[in-house]
């Protein structure tokens, strides 16, 4: 069922369950023997970490990031604050970022940076979402979900002003809802 102020639906459950099982699948081959520490960034990657953490099948820890960019809306300005650091040290362990979207590719630069000065063994990232369209600055990305246009999009934990996370589908909302 299609929610009265969505315009369209891009991603639908079924292309979302297929693809993060894929994922789990490769992140599985690819740290086989090893234990992997995943840090969600809160709270758009929630659903998208709970769903792919059951599909991965080597031991697996999570520990979560909340940060924030500066200003509101829905553009990224590039300063980021963190809101919640992590709860233990990473030094040592096999760290994967799990972010909802790269957008401008600002709030993962600046992730990387701080996650790599904590030192960990390995530093990977591994995204839903990915806006090429707009990036800004060069980042790595390991593992991509879908690299979609340059749209503005809410649903399976991604939110407009807090809402609509909940939607199970990537979705873009109709113009007069944005304009509030
Ligand atoms: P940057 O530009 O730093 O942005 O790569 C990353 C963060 O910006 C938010 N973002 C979005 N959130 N729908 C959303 O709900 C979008 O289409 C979108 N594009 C960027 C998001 O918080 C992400 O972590
Ligand atoms: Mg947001």
């Amino acid at each position: 069922m299609m929610h009265p102020h969505v315009e369209k639906i891009l991603l639908d459950e079924k292309q979302i369950n297929e693809r993060v099982k894929q994922l789990g699948r490769q992140i599985t081959q690819d740290y086989q023997g090893e234990s992997i520490l995943m840090v969600g960034i809160l709270k758009g990657a929630m659903i998208f970490l709970a769903d792919l953490v059951r599909n991965i099948d080597i031991p697996t820890y999570f520990d979560f990031m909340a940060v924030s960019s500066y200003g509101s809306g829905t553009v990224s300005s590039g300063v980021v604050r963190i809101l919640k650091d992590l709860d233990k040290s990473i030094e040592g362990k096999h760290v994967i970022i799990v972010e909802d979207i790269v957008d401008t590719g600002l709030t993962l630069q600046y992730l990387l940076e701080n996650m790599k000065s904590r030192g960990p063994a390995t530093l990977k990232v591994c995204t839903l979402l990915d806006k090429p369209d707009r990036r800004k600055v060069e980042v790595p990305i390991d593992y991509n979900g879908f690299s979609i246009p340059d749209e503005f999009v809410v649903g399976y934990g991604l939110d407009y002003n807090e809402r609509y996370r909940n939607l199970p589908y990537i979705a873009v909302l109709k113009q007069e809802i944005y304009k509030g």
